[in-house]
């Protein structure tokens, strides 16, 4: 069994750009980065290929984008990149969208360094025009809308995506018990911690994600993304056959 943690010296340098916004703020960065299985897994399983043009809807204050196009500039193999890992991605550039005005405004000012590569667009992933992509990344951010909103965003990813394009969505397994509870508790009270008064989630079963992703056309695989945590967290890796059609762009 290989680390699915991210090597310290890359957590070290993703996260320091974070320090400029004051302790607390790197701190949250270092727990994030450091302690979600996500971002480790999406790397470890090469998810993410060099070069992509990623969105990444919900981006709160744009770690996915640090770590991503920080991986430039980082040695990776060479030095403590983890055995049994996929290559780094290179040449990564990531949009963000986020709903929180103040997150976007903390994304812009830590990675500014980062130029054009990570952009962050203030707005509701319900309105806001996702462009196009070829890697599309919801992490924990669909279960705040109700599942009318969750249906059309995803109709609108599949037509944001090259054909050929992934989306990496990760969602809470309703039926998963006490697990789904304690992650859906936690998200509330975060979430209520950041000013953001979210009253009820819209989780569903793992099962009607993957009727819903099939349905439009992905296919879709199911990996377990929550090592380390008490969560029930899967992340959908759903691609979308080269054969597709899209928007008409
Ligand atoms: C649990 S956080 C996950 C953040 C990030 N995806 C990650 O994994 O680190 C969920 C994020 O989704 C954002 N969000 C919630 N509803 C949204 C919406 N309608 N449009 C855009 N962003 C939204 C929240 O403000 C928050 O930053």
């Amino acid at each position: 069994m290989t680390s699915v943690t991210l090597p310290k010296a890359l957590l070290d340098q993703v996260t320091t750009p974070y320090r400029l916004l004051g302790n607390f703020a790197w701190r949250f960065a270092r727990g994030k980065l450091g302690g979600d299985p996500a971002f480790a897994g999406l790397l470890q399983r090469g998810l993410i290929p060099s070069h992509a043009r990623i969105l990444d809807i919900g981006c709160g204050r744009g770690l996915l984008a640090a770590l991503l196009c920080g991986l430039d500039t980082h040695p990776g193999p060479s030095q403590d990149w983890p055995a049994g890992w996929a290559p780094a991605p290179r040449g990564v550039s990531v949009r963000g969208i986020e709903l929180m005005s103040r997150d976007v405004e903390r994304a812009r000012q830590a990675l500014a360094h980062l130029g054009a590569r990570a952009e962050f667009v203030q707005g509701d992933m319900c309105l806001t025009d996702f462009g196009r992509a070829d890697t599309i990344v919801i992490l924990d951010v669909l279960h705040y809308v109700n599942h009318v909103a969750q249906d059309d965003v995803l109709r609108r990813v599949k037509t944001a995506l090259l054909p050929g394009g992934t989306l990496l969505l990760r969602i809470g397994n309703a039926t998963a018990g006490l697990p789904f509870r304690i992650s859906n508790g936690i998200d509330i009270i975060v979430n209520f911690m950041r000013g953001n008064r979210v009253s009820r989630l819209y989780c569903r079963p793992l099962r009607d994600w993957q009727q819903t992703l099939t349905g439009l056309g992905f296919e879709v695989q199911t990996l377990p993304m929550h090592e380390g945590t008490p969560f029930a967290n899967v992340l959908l890796v759903a691609r979308l056959p080269a054969s597709v059609a899209t928007a008409t762009s």
